[in-house]
């Protein structure tokens, strides 16, 4: 695992750019794997820049998001084809027929699922996948759970994630209690994976996670498998960790 140390939020998202721009440069039609929540807000901005001063080109990359609220249409301001449209898609070239969210209308769980499945396989996998990371270790939507879930799978969400999440809502009652997620072996088959972390919150979990047993307890432990795994976090984030890593 490589575990590169940023100064604070923006350094965070830089770096992490950095490491999308080289992909898309060295592999113009990569396939990104996409992430929601606020850690990314950041590092998408970031690219929408280097898209506008001609340093990036997204025309031939495809993308594929990890997870959607069950329940939520596009329009809905809360759903995360909102958020990608708006935070990132709206404001580069690629292609929209090329952006996949799990479809949160479709009311067959089994359907929407199988659909981001097929969708992640004939764009032949997964080059580079983002992802940020739950208070409770979750990633993508893949809750704590006594056995890690493989394949895109609708969850019920923990009262922990729908009360982290109930901030971005008019009302706790409002937040939907079910997603469509992408599974932990949908997630551990991409060729590479760049996680990123920021602010002190985030700091048990970072080294729980990383530096702890791998547990389907705390999801994103499994991460300590894959091949290719880089970690961009701030000093906040870090500030747990073991020494010298
Ligand atoms: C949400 C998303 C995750 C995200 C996580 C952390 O529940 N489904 O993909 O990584 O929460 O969010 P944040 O970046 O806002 O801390």
């Amino acid at each position: 695992m490589n575990m590169i140390h940023a100064k604070d939020y923006s350094d965070m998202s830089r770096k992490a750019a950095n490491i999308i721009s080289a992909q898309v440069i060295l592999k113009p039609n990569s396939v990104l794997g996409l992430a929601t929540g606020s850690t990314p807000e950041g590092l998408y901005a970031e690219l929408i820049r280097r898209y506008q001063s001609n340093d990036l080109d997204f025309s031939l990359v495809s993308s594929v998001n990890l997870d959607e609220y069950r329940g939520l249409s596009p329009e809905n301001d809360q759903s995360y084809r909102y958020f990608m449209q708006t935070k990132l898609f709206d404001h580069i070239n690629i292609r929209p027929e090329a952006t996949f969210v799990p479809d949160g209308l479709e009311p067959d769980a089994a359907r929407a699922c199988s659909r981001h499945e097929e969708a992640i396989r004939n764009l032949g996998g997964i080059d580079l996948q983002l992802l940020g990371l739950g208070n409770n270790g979750h990633i993508g939507f893949n809750e704590p759970a006594p056995v890690f879930e493989k394949e895109t799978h609708c969850v019920d969400l923990t009262q922990s994630t729908i009360d982290a999440n109930a901030r971005f809502f008019a009302s706790r009652e409002d937040v939907p209690t079910q997603a469509y997620t992408m599974g932990i072996r949908t997630i551990m088959r991409a060729k590479k994976i760049l996680v990123i972390v920021n602010g002190e919150q985030k700091a048990d979990i970072v080294a729980k996670a990383f530096f702890g047993p791998v547990t389907p307890e705390v999801p994103a432990s499994i991460l300590q498998m894959h091949p290719d795994v880089t970690v961009v976090g701030d000093e906040a984030a870090f500030s747990k960790l073991p020494a010298n890593a």
